[in-house]
C-alpha cells in the first residue's frame, strides 16, 4: 500500500491518474455516443433502449457504472486542478513576462478551461435528462424519454449551448489523448505521430457525433 501512496503523491503519479481516468471516460463516451445513437431510429427505439437500461436487471450493474463514473470524473477533476495548481506556482512571474513553450499549443495550456466549461455542460446535461428522465414531473403530461430529448433540442438556447460545449469538448479531448499516452510514457517516434491523429479522430468523432444530436433535432426533426 505504501508504494501506491507514495507514487500518487507524486506530480507524476498524480498525471498518471488522471490519464488512466481519462480513457476511461473517453470509454464511456464511445459507448454512450453509440447509447444516443437510437434516437436516430425512432421514439420506440430510444425509449426501449432507456427502459432496458433502468428498468431490467441490468440496472443494478448500471448503478456500479454510475459509481465508478462518478468516482472516474472526481479523481479526473481533482487531479487536473492540483497539476494546474502546481503549474501555476512553478510558473516564474518575476519579470511580467509571459513564457510560453513555443511547442506547447493553446488548447494543451487552456485545458483547464475547456475542462471547466465541459463541467458546467455535464451539470446542465444531467438536470436535463438524468434527472428529468428520473424525477422530471414533464413524465405526468404522458412525455416519453425520447419526448424529453427532443423537446430539450428544440429550444435554441440549449441547443446552442450543447454544440458550444462540444466544441470545447473537441479541444479538451484533442489534446488529451495524446497527452494521456505521453504520461504513461508511450512516446516513440513512429508511434507518436499515429496517436496524435488516432486522438484527433476520437475527438471529432466524439464532439461530431453528440452535437449531431442538437443540430438534428432543431433544424431537421419533422416529428414523429
Ligand atoms: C449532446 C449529446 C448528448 C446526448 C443526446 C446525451 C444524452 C443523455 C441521456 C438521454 C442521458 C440519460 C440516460 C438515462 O438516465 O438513462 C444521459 C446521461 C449522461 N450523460 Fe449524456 N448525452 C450527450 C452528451 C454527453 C457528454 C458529452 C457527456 C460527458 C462529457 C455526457 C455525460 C453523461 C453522463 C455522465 C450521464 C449519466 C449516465 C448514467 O447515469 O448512467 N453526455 N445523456
Amino acid at each position: 500500500m505504501g508504494w501506491f501512496l507514495k507514487t500518487f503523491n507524486y506530480s507524476v503519479g498524480k498525471k498518471l491518474l488522471m490519464a488512466l481516468t481519462g480513457f476511461f471516460l473517453i470509454l464511456f463516451l464511445c459507448i454512450h455516443l453509440f447509447g444516443n445513437s437510437f434516437l436516430y431510429l425512432g421514439r420506440d427505439a430510444f425509449n426501449n433502449y432507456v427502459h432496458f437500461l433502468n428498468e431490467t436487471d441490468l440496472v443494478y450493474i448500471i448503478r456500479v457504472i454510475e459509481i465508478i463514473l462518478v468516482l472516474g470524473f472526481a479523481f479526473h477533476i481533482w487531479d487536473g486542478i492540483r497539476l494546474w495548481w502546481q503549474n501555476r506556482k512553478a510558473r516564474p512571474v518575476k519579470y511580467f513576462v509571459k513564457t510560453v513553450d513555443p511547442k506547447s499549443t493553446w488548447t494543451s495550456r487552456n485545458m483547464i478551461y475547456s475542462a471547466l466549461i465541459i463541467f458546467v455542460f455535464l451539470i446542465i446535461h444531467l438536470r436535463n435528462f438524468w434527472y428529468e428522465f428520473k424525477y422530471g414531473s414533464i413524465k405526468e403530461t404522458g412525455a416519453t424519454d425520447y419526448d424529453i430529448v427532443v423537446k430539450t433540442f428544440q429550444d435554441p438556447v440549449y441547443m446552442i449551448f450543447y454544440v458550444v460545449a462540444m466544441v470545447f469538448l473537441f479541444l479538451h479531448l484533442h489534446h488529451g489523448f495524446q497527452s494521456a499516452f505521453q504520461t504513461l510514457g508511450i512516446n516513440h517516434k513512429k508511434y507518436t505521430p499515429f496517436i496524435v491523429w488516432f486522438g484527433r479522430v476520437i475527438a471529432f468523432v466524439l464532439s461530431a457525433g453528440f452535437a449531431s444530436f442538437p443540430i438534428y433535432f432543431f433544424f431537421f426533426y419533422g416529428g414523429n
